[in-house]
Formats: structure tokens, C-alpha cells, sequence
């Protein structure tokens, strides 16, 4: 068990950063570039008409205007990517063009001047438990089975002791990372297209890019050394650039493109809202005799993305019977996407709420209800675990929170004015790798390991050359990672928490071929990787929570949060707790802040700006700790880790929510947890 919170700790390219002169997409010295500046469909369904750009074109400093009639044609099927190539619009905020100027002053004045003819058609873009174009996609994300099930769900709620049946609600949710997303564009007169862009994964972008353009992946670089911050919105290849790269080779001269944090809403992708509908029995001992979890979402009217929010609940939990489902509305919104932990975040929420009301029905504490349900195999699968450390977080959890001893009574405990109450819940997230390479020679006296790994504020940089360090035998000070461009070898994104364990094994590898060669090794896991199954491979982890709740305002704040995880082997300390502690951070800020509006009146997403959208800020996190537990575990990658990027914010919203039923009685199962649906329900 990690004892201490390690907080000092070298970056590799920490120096770089604080004296600015590691560049961001948007700062790379290119010269001669020029600004496009989007148009934005303000329909959310329909048709563009005429466009006029008479007097756009005869503002200062305007090259041109790209829509629909002058656009060049896709070698791709991807509707958000396939720019200005229909006249159809699908959703608010929708790309139909860009003026490019001079300026982006100058791009921004001319883009107001542009007069677009729209033909809207009805739109529909709120999801609801009645809606009535339900439909079951064939699979959901990244590639599982939509509904599964065993036992007699049916059998074993009637004959269950107690039942709980609620529904819980998440909205939609967009991801900020500091850095907007943006692009610089520049073709050379070979044809061969460079990318600054900020990327999860120069590898996939590269592919992309070149995908949607018809191009050859030989043809396209990808430069993006330092990214800030992404949580699953850098990656994948956003339209900006796409429009980037056109609007270079319409003008023929490097072409910038910046998102603004308000244009982000509706091109960066987003978290699908969430229905969630819980049913679970139990005998009076606790065992779960029934678990179903069926879920609704939302997905565009022209790109799928069927997020896998009950896909944890097929992990947890032993119950005889169970059931998970999915299903999907089309609405007319921008394609949802990736933002940290997708499904298991809001289906943790969900599952772990359920098991709150489950040990309030019962008058079971409810790290023992959790206790007495953890399975000896993966209960939908049948797999052993590779390992499954969820009872020892629990325990080591509640020891060093003072759980013991706790009076389960909703309602009772003041502090001054403030009604007080603790909660629990657990967390978890699949282990994972994929295929990569890297290389590693020596050189100068040191090492030089490279690979098209992306560090998206992660510290993947660092946590690499740790790696190499410890397999070549030397001081870390003596290796060099080179990371972020697609020119070096194919790696996998920064997602799915897979980063270390994908890059690491390429990189061990590529190190011990060096060992042997002296001079320089390669390595390439696809077959090694292809080798990973036969086992359940999930990380696991424990969160409580302490919350103040102010009884005249609703008012919730949060002094205490605390994690024990289980993730495997820890890497590098340092890095790992800020991993946890702001994938905990970022559960607290969706427990009682996050949440984008939907205006069914006009369509598209409001309240677009962090002024609106609100992030939990330093105020808001007095103490957030992270413990772990040191796993060692045969099954996993030589390195031993499982990924510690996204566990952290899973069950974190739920041990909250259910703090506040603790301090309150009251029970909101609908997030965010605001002073509001508190009041009202009180
Ligand atoms: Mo993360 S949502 O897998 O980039």
C-alpha cells in the first residue's frame, strides 16, 4: 500500500513547459500561414441554400471563402468529417464553410458577413425515457455485445427479499481540456501534407487525415509533441483539421485553425446523456439474486457511437441472475465521442447508486453489501481474474477514512449549519493493451527510445523513459523519449487507459533487442498482443466521500476525497496520483457541476463557456487523496501496470451522491447534484 503522496517528481519535458518554449499545436513557427474561421450551421436540421460571399470577399484582408459549391470531394464516408460535401445539416453548430484571412481578426469579421440560406426541417434533439425511435445498435463501444444476461433476472426479483428499482439520469457532458483543440496546416510541393495538431495519437490521426483526404499515409505528418489535455476529445481527428488541410490547398499557403472554447460544444464531441434504468434483488444475507441494467442514450443521425454504459455491471458483481442493454436515439446532434472513462463513468454512477439504495433497503453497511457480492470470476464471461484486489481497496479504503463505526441514519449529523453525511463507492476499469512499436539505440552516451506515443499532460514522456531505464539497466537522466510525431514508429492512442501498457511493451521490447545488438533494437508487440486473452483484466478501486450540504441553500461541498486503486504496478508514483487524484477531481466536478444544456427550442448546446459549463476548480477540492494497492499480477504486460488514466473518476460521482443521501435523506438520481433538484426533492 502506498503510504506517502509523493508530490515531487521530474517531468521530462517539465522545464520545456514552464518556460514556454515547449510549442502547442496552435504556436509552431510557420511562416506565411493565414486564419480560417468556421461557419457554423445555426439549424440543426435541414438544408443550405444559396450562399452569398460578395461582401465577405470585399472585407480587409480576406483570401477566400470555402463552402459546399467550391469544396473538393472526400475519399471518406464520415459525415463530420467529409466538410461542406452535403448540403444537409444534421445538427446545430455544424461546419458549412470558412473565410480565410489575413488575420483571424480579420476571418472572424469577414465570417459574419457571409449570408447563408438555411431550409430548416424539424429537429429533435432531447432524449427521453418515452422517446419512440428507440433502436438496438448491433454492438456497443469498442466492440462488445449490446445486451447480455444469464439466470432468470425475472425469478430472481420475485423471489428476492429486497428489490430496488430507480432510474438514474446524466446529461450531456463535453470535456475542457485547457488547451482547445487547433490546427496548422501546411503542404509542400511534393503534395505531402504536415499537421500541427493536438492529438491523442499521432499514429490514428495521420491515418485518418489521409483516409478523409484520399491520400496516401506516406503523405501526411502529424506534428504534436506537447498536447494540453484531451480526456478522449483529441482522439479522434476533430473537422478543424480537416479544414485546416483544405483550406492550405485552396489558398496554397499554411492555413491556422484555433477552436474557441464556445466552438468546441459542438466540434469537439461530447458525452452522451444517459437513462439508466437499475433493478436489483437480494436475499436478507445481501447476495444479489437479480442485477439488470438497461440503458438509453443518444447517438447522431449520421454517425453511430453507442456508448457501453452497463458494460460494468456485467463485471462487479456475482448476482445469479442478470441482464444489460443498450439502446440508442438518433438525434439531430453532433456525433458523441469519448470523454474519460467512457461507459463505465456514467454506468458506474448508476450501478453504484443502486447498490447504496440495495444496503439502505437492506440496513447493510454497504462496504460489506460490497464485500459479500465480489465474484470468484468475471460473472458475465466466466473468466478468472487476472487479479481482483476490489475487497482490499474497500477495506484499506474504509480504515484510513474512518469508515468504522459509521451511523447509517440519513439525516442526523449536523456540523454548524451544515447537515454532513460519508458515502462509498467502488470503481473500476478494464486493463488493456494494443499493438505497437518503438525503437531504442544508443546514442551521444545515452539512449534515444522513440515512438508515436502522444503525452497529453499525462506524463507518458516520463513514465517511458522509466521504462526503458529500468530494462536498459540506467539512470533515467541518461534516456531520451522521443514521442508525438507520426514519422516515428506506429504506436496506439492515448486512450482507454492503455497507453503505458501498449507503449511500454514496445519499448521494453526495443530496449532488450538494444541490450543484445548494442547499438540499436526494435520491437513490434502484434504478436504478443494477440496473445491476451483467456483472462479478466479490470482494475479496481474503492472511493469515499464526505459532503456538507447546506439545508436553506441546497449548497454541497465536498471536504473529503479519498481512493485506495488497484491497478496493477505502479509505474512511476508521481505521475500515477495525479492521475488518480484528477480522474477523482473530475467525478467530483460531474457529481455536482458538469452538465451542457440542450435547447430543444433551437437545437444545439447552451451555456457553451466555462463561465456556464462549470468545472470544479481548486475551491472546490479542499482534500482529494489517492492511495493504491501494489498489485502484482502474471497476466498482464511485463511492465505489470493496468492503466490508471480513467479509473479514477469512475464510482466517484455515485460515493457523492450517496453522501448526500447520507446527509440528507434526500436521494437526486439525476446529475449533476445541483442546490435545486436538492431542495425540490427535500
Ligand atoms: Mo480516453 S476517453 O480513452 O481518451
Amino acid at each position: 500500500m502506498s503510504d506517502t503522496h509523493p508530490i515531487e517528481g521530474h517531468r521530462a519535458e517539465g522545464r520545456d513547459k514552464v518556460t514556454g518554449a515547449a510549442w502547442y499545436a496552435f504556436e509552431h513557427p510557420v511562416p506565411d500561414a493565414v486564419y480560417a474561421y468556421p461557419l457554423q450551421a445555426p439549424i440543426a436540421s435541414g438544408r443550405i441554400g444559396a450562399v452569398d460571399t460578395a461582401e465577405a470577399l470585399a472585407m480587409p484582408g480576406v483570401i477566400t471563402v470555402l463552402w459546399g459549391g467550391v469544396a473538393i470531394p472526400f475519399g471518406t464516408e464520415n459525415f463530420e468529417l467529409a466538410l461542406f460535401e452535403r448540403s444537409e445539416v444534421t445538427y446545430r453548430g455544424q461546419l458549412v464553410g470558412a473565410v480565410i484571412a489575413d488575420t483571424l481578426e480579420n476571418a472572424r469579421a469577414a465570417a459574419a458577413a457571409v449570408r447563408v440560406d438555411y431550409a430548416p426541417d424539424e429537429h429533435d434533439v432531447v432524449l427521453r425515457a418515452d422517446h419512440p425511435d428507440q433502436f438496438r445498435p448491433e454492438k456497443i463501444n469498442p466492440a462488445l455485445p449490446t445486451d447480455t444476461g444469464y439466470g432468470d433476472v425475472a425469478a430472481g426479483l420475485a423471489g428476492a427479499t429486497v428489490r430496488v428499482a430507480a432510474t438514474y439520469t446524466t446529461p450531456v457532458q463535453h470535456n475542457n481540456p485547457m488547451e482547445p483543440h487547433a490546427a496548422i496546416a501546411s503542404w509542400d510541393s511534393a503534395g505531402v501534407l504536415t499537421v500541427y495538431d493536438s492529438t491523442q495519437g499521432p499514429t490514428a490521426d495521420r491515418d485518418t487525415i489521409a483516409a478523409v483526404l484520399g491520400l496516401d499515409p506516406d503523405q501526411v505528418r502529424v506534428v504534436s509533441p506537447h498536447v494540453g489535455g484531451g480526456f478522449g476529445s483529441k482522439g479522434t481527428t476533430r473537422p478543424h483539421v480537416i479544414l485546416a488541410a483544405i483550406a492550405a490547398r485552396a489558398v496554397d499557403r499554411p492555413v491556422k485553425v484555433a477552436m474557441t472554447r464556445q466552438q468546441m460544444f459542438a466540434l469537439a464531441g461530447h458525452r452522451t446523456p444517459t437513462i439508466q434504468r437499475m433493478e436489483l434483488g437480494a436475499s436478507a444475507d445481501g447476495r444479489l439474486t437479480a442485477l439488470a441494467h438497461d440503458v438509453l442514450e443518444h447517438t447522431a443521425t449520421r454517425t453511430e457511437f453507442a456508448e457501453q454504459t452497463a458494460a460494468c455491471t456485467r463485471v462487479m458483481y456475482g448476482a445469479r441472475a442478470m441482464r444489460t442493454t443498450h439502446r440508442l436515439v438518433r438525434l439531430n446532434v453532433p456525433a458523441p465521442s469519448w470523454m474519460r472513462a467512457p461507459g463505465e463513468t456514467p454506468g458506474m454512477y448508476a450501478l453504484e447508486s443502486a447498490m447504496d439504495e440495495l444496503a439502505v433497503a437492506l440496513g447493510m453497511d454497504p462496504v460489506e453489501l460490497r464485500v459479500v457480492n465480489d465474484p470468484s470470476a468475471e460473472p458475465e464471461s466466466g473468466l478468472p481474474f487476472s487479479s481482483r484486489n476490489l475487497v482490499a481497496c474497500l477495506r484499506a479504503g474504509a480504515e484510513r477514512f474512518g469508515w468504522a463505526g459509521r451511523d447509517p441514519r440519513p439525516g442526523v449529523r449536523r456540523r454548524g449549519r451544515w447537515l454532513t453525511g460519508t458515502g462509498v463507492a467502488a470503481s473500476t476499469y478494464p486493463a488493456r493493451r494494443r499493438p505497437s512499436t518503438a525503437t531504442a539505440s544508443a546514442v551521444d552516451g545515452g539512449y534515444e527510445v522513440r515512438i508515436a506515443a502522444a503525452d497529453i499532460g499525462t506524463g507518458a514522456r516520463t513514465a517511458l523513459g522509466d521504462i526503458a531505464a529500468s530494462v536498459l539497466g540506467v539512470d533515467a537522466a541518461r534516456v531520451r523519449v522521443v514521442l508525438g510525431y507520426s514519422a516515428l514508429p506506429d504506436a496506439p492512442l492515448a486512450g482507454g487507459s492503455m497507453g503505458t501498457a501498449s507503449w511500454g511493451s514496445a519499448v521494453a521490447g526495443a530496449c532488450e533487442a538494444l541490450l543484445k545488438d548494442g547499438e540499436h533494437g526494435s520491437a513490434d508487440t502484434a504478436d504478443d498482443v494477440a496473445k491476451d486473452g483467456g483472462w479478466a483484466r479490470h482494475s479496481f478501486g474503492a472511493q469515499f466521500a464526505e459532503v456538507l450540504v447546506d439545508p436553506l441553500t441546497g449548497e454541497v461541498r465536498v471536504p473529503r476525497l479519498l481512493g485506495v486503486f488497484a491497478a496493477g504496478h505502479i509505474i512511476n508514483p508521481v505521475l500515477a496520483r495525479s492521475q488518480f487524484i484528477g480522474g477523482m477531481t473530475m467525478g467530483l466536478s460531474m457529481a455536482l457541476f458538469e452538465e451542457t444544456a440542450v435547447d430543444a427550442t433551437a437545437g444545439g448546446f447552451v451555456r457553451a463557456d466555462l463561465a456556464q459549463y462549470h468545472v470544479a476548480s481548486c475551491a472546490d477540492v479542499p482534500s482529494v487523496e489517492a492511495f493504491w494497492i501494489e498489485e502484482v499480477d502474471p497476466h498482464l504486460w511485463p511492465g505489470g501496470g493496468k492503466g490508471i488514466g480513467e479509473i479514477g473518476i469512475t464510482g466517484t460521482a455515485a460515493a457523492i451522491g450517496n453522501a448526500v443521501y447520507h446527509a440528507t435523506g434526500h436521494r437526486v438520481r439525476d446529475l449533476p447534484i445541483t442546490p435545486a433538484k436538492l431542495l425540490a426533492t427535500a
